[in-house]
């Protein structure tokens, strides 16, 4: 998002709320990348401890398998790819001086079905339904909690989903019926679950809204509109750059457009192609297109590229999960 990963904003974030100690509860595939990016925290001002939960069984799972790094203290349990606008200073001042048991953040949204989903009687939470077919209400929970360690007995009393999962929606749940105190907070203000690619590419235009403008690379012979920022080291030749914008230390723009809601990543090549509403990450190269490049996600080191003239065929090497759209 913005040439940074989403995972850094939620620990920002947390930083931001004077939260020192985080652990990272990381999966066996994705653990060793998350800690070289993410390292031992003195970079976000937070003190790191990775906890390896060893199979996806559930976020309740997840809090389970951290139980011993938690122990008794209260705790925000931020999931990795949620970005909250105003960030959790307010919510963690809140929760520190209301003291409930349990404070969940709530917020309308149009899908319901594919969230947590929370019904309020008087004010209190009375009811919550994990990506309920038929939803009550709007109301979709986000993924930051405030949990006492009281928790920890809901999330063990509960069983599977029909997901197969440990849902932390379910543990919440536990926590009301056991009469505990579990205080709603409506979220103003944008917020993104950023697990689906519409969503980082809306999370990335969110969020490139608000840079400022910063030009610090080098610009020749090129024209910068609004908000944009060349990141040192960058350089944009013949071309338009239509902000909001960034541009990544070490990219090489030449004979290109970049147009609206875009960030080019680090050592990126753009060269006689146009791009908007796009992602770009780390050292990939877009060239020779002859139509503009919109609402994509490149990966890193990926070359988009014409091939040679003969024979007339594509030619693919595309990874998993990959989806491409030819003119
Ligand atoms: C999870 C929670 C869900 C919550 C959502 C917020 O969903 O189970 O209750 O609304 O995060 O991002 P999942 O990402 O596991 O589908």
């Amino acid at each position: 998002m913005a040439n940074k990963p989403v995972l850094f904003y939620g620990i920002e974030a947390m930083a931001a709320a004077g939260i020192t100690e985080v652990g990272i509860i990381v999966a066996p595939e994705t653990g060793s990348e998350i800690r070289q990016a993410v390292g031992d925290g003195s970079e976000f001002g937070v003190e790191i401890t990775y906890v390896d939960q060893a199979e996806p069984l559930g976020l309740a799972h997840a809090l389970l398998t951290a139980e011993a790094f938690l122990r008794e203290e209260p705790f925000v349990m931020y999931l990795g790819d949620n970005l909250l606008r105003h960030g959790i200073v307010r919510l963690v001042d809140t929760f520190k001086a209301d003291k409930p048991d349990a404070l969940i953040l709530l917020t309308p949204v149009a899908d319901p079905q594919n969230y947590g989903v929370a019904e309020l009687t008087d004010g209190r939470v009375s009811r919550l339904v994990e990506k309920p077919a038929d939803p009550a209400t709007d109301l979709a929970l986000v993924g930051v909690y405030m949990f006492t360690a009281a928790v920890f007995e809901a999330a063990r009393s509960i069983g599977p989903s029909g997901r197969g999962e440990l849902e932390i929606t379910d543990a919440i749940q536990a926590m009301v019926d056991s009469g505990a105190r579990v205080d709603p907070h409506i979220v103003h203000g944008w917020w993104k679950d950023t697990g689906r690619v519409q969503d980082m590419l809306e999370a990335n235009r969110l969020i490139l809204d608000e840079v400022s403008e910063r030009l610090e690379g080098e610009v020749i012979d090129s024209q910068v509109e609004g908000r944009v920022v060349v990141e040192a080291g960058a350089r944009v030749e013949r071309s338009t750059i239509r902000g909001p914008a960034v541009i990544g230390a070490g990219a090489r723009i030449t004979d290109a457009f970049i147009g609206p809601y875009t960030a080019i990543g680090k050592e990126v090549t753009i060269d006689r192609a146009e791009l908007e509403h796009s992602i770009v990450l780390e050292g990939s190269t877009v060239r020779d297109l002859e139509y503009r490049v919109e609402a994509s996600l490149i990966g890193r080191n990926v070359q988009i590229g014409r091939g040679p003239t003969v024979p007339k065929a594509y030619r693919f090497v595309v990874g998993d999960n990959s989806e491409i759209a030819i003119l």
